[in-house]
């Protein structure tokens, strides 16, 4: 089947939009199909830096179909100010299609978003601050206005009109100030779609037919795994289903088309955000992480929380998502250091832990358990360039030892290693190209 999906595997950014952008080389269409623009893609092409929350990461490599599927919520504006920053900088959207049943974040949302946060209190998720949870919760509660809605004027007023003066009670009811002006904001997202009428279409029907036609298709996962839904840590996860399940449902394929999935992981664990994270390291080791990873969130700049990989959620999320083959991303920031660790599995009470638990005060309340690695010089530019051009035995002893050790512990073959932050510094040990 000509299809693959790269997924995250983690707590999110562990560097999808690289490997979504490499992948993209060889396939027809790109496709999002879950989250909005609280994932940040980041792709370094040369010296230009593309940073992307809503276009799919292959938008930017000509002659691709860049999908946005119906599991995706999109804000209008950002959208926008995206496509308006690609084209300045000569890149064309001419190929973008958008769902018209994605649905749309609305600034109710974004404004509700903030508001839950501050009554959660010291219980807050840490959320991007983007709206996302409370344009997933319309969806599901059957409050949502749709993209085929945005385009069409008289539907978009009848449900704005419905609308608004609901979500501005909520808003006071919650104890916020700022409530949306109707007029304006009427007249701003009709404006909205008018521009992004020529997009918006019947995505699912577009994919049928290349699937039909046994194109390419790359489907571009957003977050990961252990920020699902259903699956993650909740309650501090994102308000989608993560993992390669949604595939299907987030973009109207049915479920036996997908072929192959890619798990993303970084060397090391980040999460950004409220929740457990028991390797999570809380030593100056933590801060050199995050100065040599650039650890700052594509959307929100926060710092990201560093540690050591954890095998236990790489596990877990092959289990849920069934990898193909692992991407290993940023492995040239573990460079330099003495010692590099791995968390096998936990210790809870005594005994040994090798699932993610679901009870989070449990999962709060487990202590890694470590293997110890030599660690590995840093790949200077000569040493770079020999691995790139003679592959993997090039590599020095010890890293090659680390990623052994990771694929017989999580059964997953490791297949692509981030070296640098240039779309080249990847080394490619696929047996096959797509
Ligand atoms: P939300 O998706 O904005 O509602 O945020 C919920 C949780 O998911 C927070 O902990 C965020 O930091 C986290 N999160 C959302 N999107 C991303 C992402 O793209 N990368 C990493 N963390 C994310």
């Amino acid at each position: 089947m000509p299809t693959m999906a790269v997924i995250g595997a983690q707590w999110g950014d562990e560097g999808k939009g690289k490997i979504v952008d490499f992948l993209a080389a060889e396939a027809d269409v790109v496709v999002r199909f879950q989250g909005g623009n609280n994932a940040g893609h980041s792709v370094k092409v040369g010296e230009e830096l593309y940073k992307m929350h809503h276009l799919p990461s292959g938008i930017i490599r000509a002659g691709k179909l860049a999908v946005i599927g119906n599991g995706v919520v999109i804000d209008p504006g950002v959208l926008l100010d995206e496509i308006n920053n690609l084209t300045r900088r000569g890149k064309s959207v001419k190929n973008l299609r958008i769902s018209e049943r994605a649905h749309v974040i609305m600034p109710y949302h974004r404004l509700l978003d903030g508001a839950e946060e501050r009554l959660r209190k010291s219980a807050r998720v840490g959320t991007t601050g983007r709206g996302i949870g409370p344009a997933y919760s319309d969806k599901v509660s059957r409050l949502g206005i749709r993209m085929g809605d945005l385009a069409d004027e008289s539907a978009l007023k009848e449900r704005l009109e419905l609308l608004i003066p609901i979500k501005n009670k909520m808003l006071r009811a919650f104890g916020t100030k700022e409530v949306v002006d109707a007029k304006t904001a009427t007249a701003e997202l009709i404006e909205q779609g008018r521009l992004l009428k020529p997009y918006i279409t019947d995505t699912g029907a577009i994919l049928d037919t290349a699937l039909s036609k046994d194109k390419k298709i790359l489907f571009e996962g957003a977050q990961g795994t252990m920020l699902d839904i259903d699956h993650g840590t909740y309650p501090f996860v994102t308000s989608s289903t993560t993992t390669s399940g949604n595939v299907a449902s987030g973009s109207g394929i049915r479920p036996t088309a997908l072929g192959e999935v890619f798990g993303v992981t970084k060397a090391y664990t980040t999460r950004v955000g409220a929740g457990p994270f028991p390797s999570e390291i809380h030593d100056e080791l933590h801060d050199r992480i995050v100065e040599m990873g650039n650890e700052y969130g594509t959307t929100t700049g926060r710092s990201r929380r560093c540690g050591w990989l954890d095998l236990v959620a790489l596990r877990y999320a092959n289990s849920l998502n069934d990898f193909s083959s692992l991407a290993m991303t940023k492995i040239d920031v573990l460079g330099g250091l003495d010692e590099v660790k791995v968390c096998t599995h936990y210790r809870l009470d005594g005994k040994k832990l090798t699932r993610i638990p679901s009870d989070l005060k449990a999962m709060e309340r487990c202590r890694p358990a470590y293997e110890s690695f030599e660690g590995w010089d840093e790949l200077g530019p000569a040493r770079l360039k020999s691995v790139l051009c003679g592959g993997f035995t090039r590599l020095p002893k010890s890293l090659r030892e680390y990623v052994r050790f990771i694929e017989r512990e999580s059964g997953v073959p490791v297949s692509l290693l981030g070296l640098g932050r240039r779309r080249r510094e990847l080394l490619d040990l696929r047996r096959k190209r797509w």
